[in-house]
C-alpha cells in the first residue's frame, strides 16, 4: 500500500466511527505513512522504528505503546488551523481525564505530562495545504527507558498509573472520538472556546525556552496563548514575548 522499506504486513483494516484504521505490527513513522493517505484515515502501529518527535527529536516507539497517527482535513486559511496541535494535545487530555488520570497536564504546546513524567506526545505535520497529519504516541505497557537509558525517571506509563489498562482497540477509539471532537472545533472556528480550555488548565509556570536556530534561551513565566496558540511569555521586566512554537525548540519548567 505505501512506500515504506521498514513495513511489515498490514494487520488489519476497518471502518470506525467515519474513521479508516490501518494497523501494522510495525512501520517507520506512523506520521510518514498517513501521509500517503486521504482525509479520515488513520495508521496505528505495534512499533516504530524512526518514531519522529517535535523539533526533529527520536520518538522511542517500543512494543506495547500507542502510535497512531490521523489524517485531518485543514481547507481554507491555513492560519484558522493553527491552533490544531493544541487542540490534539487537549484530545489526548480528554482522554487521560476520562480514564481516570486527574493529574495529566499539559505542557505547552502540547506535552502530555503526570507530574513532571510525559504520558504521550503529539506531532503534527503539515505535508500539503489542504490536510494535516497528527500524530500521537502514547505510553502504556511499553518501557521507552529501555530503548533509551537517558528517558528513565522522565516518562510515563498508564500501566503504573492504572489498575487495570484498556485494550489497545478502546484506546484507539477514545483517541479517535477525541480527535475527531476536537478538530471540529477548530474547524467550526470555536477559537475561544479552546483557548479559555487550554488556558484554564495551564498554571503560570515559570519556564525556559530554548530558542530554535541557535537564537539562545530566555527566561519567563507563562501568562497564557493567543488565538494562534503562541505561548505568552513575561519576563521580569514585566514585558511580554509572543512566542509561536516553530521558534521553539526546547521548554523547560523551572518551578
Ligand atoms: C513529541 O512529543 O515530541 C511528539 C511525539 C509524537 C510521537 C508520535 S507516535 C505516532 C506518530 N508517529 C511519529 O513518528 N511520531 C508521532
Amino acid at each position: 500500500m505505501l512506500h515504506d522499506p521498514a513495513i511489515l504486513p498490514e494487520l488489519d483494516v476497518r471502518a470506525l466511527d467515519g474513521w479508516t484504521l490501518h494497523e501494522f505490527a510495525e512501520v517507520t513513522s506512523t506520521n510518514s505513512l498517513a501521509a500517503h493517505l486521504p482525509p479520515w484515515s488513520a495508521v496505528s502501529a505495534g512499533m516504530q522504528t524512526a518514531g519522529r518527535g517535535r523539533a526533529g527529536r527520536r520518538w522511542v516507539s517500543d512494543e506495547g505503546g500507542i502510535w497512531l497517527s490521523v489524517v485531518v482535513p485543514t481547507p481554507g486559511d491555513p492560519a484558522r488551523w493553527a491552533l490544531l496541535p493544541l487542540a490534539a494535545g487537549w484530545a489526548v487530555r480528554t482522554v487521560a481525564h476520562a480514564l481516570g488520570i486527574a493529574a495529566a497536564r499539559l505542557r505547552w504546546p502540547n506535552d502530555l505530562l503526570v507530574g513532571h513524567q510525559k504520558l504521550a506526545g503529539v506531532l503534527v505535520d503539515r505535508f500539503c495545504t489542504d490536510a494535516a497529519v497528527v500524530g500521537v504516541g502514547l505510553n502504556v505497557t511499553n518501557h521507552p527507558e529501555a530503548g533509551d537509558p537517558a528517558l528513565a525517571g522522565q516518562v510515563a506509563r498508564l500501566a503504573d498509573l492504572l489498575p487495570a489498562v484498556p485494550a489497545r482497540p478502546a484506546l484507539l477509539v477514545r483517541l479517535l472520538a477525541a480527535l475527531t471532537c476536537e478538530h471540529h472545533r477548530v474547524e467550526t472556528g470555536d477559537v475561544a472556546g479552546l483557548c479559555r480550555d487550554l488556558n484554564g488548565a495551564w498554571r503560570r509556570r515559570h519556564v525556559q525556552v530554548t530558542l530554535a536556530g541557535g537564537r539562545g534561551a530566555i527566561d519567563g513565566r507563562i501568562e497564557g496563548i493567543d488565538s494562534y496558540g503562541s505561548l505568552l511569555l513575561s519576563s521580569a521586566a514585566g514585558d511580554v514575548r509572543v512566542l509561536p512554537p516553530h521558534r521553539v525548540e526546547l521548554l523547560r519548567e523551572i518551578f
